[in-house]
């Protein structure tokens, strides 16, 4: 696993997160989204609202899902119609795409937002954090790995999947594998992503105060 923001220190001090909002598209990694959900809460995060997709919820409905996190605002059928997306976008401190599909990896880096999620995507400023979740033909795929570089160009941040031990779901077979980070192994970088981001915000701020 690597986050694409080199600068980043490994074990900083956690910053609560006031708003985190998290993305879940139509991965498989999605069926795991409540162990994920409960420890992101650790970060510590205050609030955190889930934003699906219609795949998302195909595999796992947004009912489930809105028992581990404080609002789910369904990309389904029965979603809002209003503007939420740009609501959405302003409201989050934080913004996570997990699990991350290619199809939402590739609307996001041609900045095509055809769903709730990529909506929100494209109002939001540069930043969002991707956690890509394909099996391994797909990772290797040249055009996931334009996409994903756009995404870096764009000023967004992508954790690469570390390679593990999965069942590859097509033959049942143990294969090493592109996964998700574990929960655990998120909420450190993730972590770690805030706290570089606070010295930043903080350092631009006592440079301010000393050139006024
Ligand atoms: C059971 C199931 C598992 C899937 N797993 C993945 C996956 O791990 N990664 C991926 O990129 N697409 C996967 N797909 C395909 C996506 O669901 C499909 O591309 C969908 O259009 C993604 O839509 P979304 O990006 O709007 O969520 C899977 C589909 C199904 C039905």
């Amino acid at each position: 696993m690597g986050v694409s923001t080199g600068t980043v220190p490994r074990q900083a001090a956690p910053d609560v997160v006031e708003r985190l909002l998290v993305g879940v598209s139509g991965s498989v990694g999605v069926i795991n989204i409540a162990s994920y959900l409960v420890v992101l809460r650790s970060l510590p995060a205050r609030e955190i609202r889930v934003v699906t997709t219609e795949a998302a919820e195909r595999i796992v409905p947004a009912s489930t899902i809105a028992l581990y996190c404080d609002e789910v605002v369904s990309g389904g059928p029965d979603g809002p119609r209003s503007a939420a997306h740009v609501e959405l976008a302003q409201w989050a401190s934080l913004f996570v795409v997990l699990p991350a599909s290619a199809n939402t990896i590739g609307m996001a880096a041609n900045g095509l937002a055809p769903n709730l999620l990529t909506a929100t995507i494209m109002a939001a400023p540069p930043g969002v954090v991707f956690f890509p979740n394909m099996n391994q033909s797909m990772w290797s795929n040249p055009a996931l790995k334009r996409n994903l570089a756009a995404l870096q160009k764009d000023g967004h941040v992508v954790v690469r999947p570390p390679i593990r031990k999965a069942l590859e779901v097509g033959t049942g077979e143990m294969v090493d594998a592109p996964v998700l980070p574990t929960p655990e192994e998120i909420c450190v970088a993730l972590r770690s992503l805030v706290a570089a981001r606070t010295a930043e915000a903080d350092g631009e701020r006592a440079g301010g105060a000393a050139a006024r």
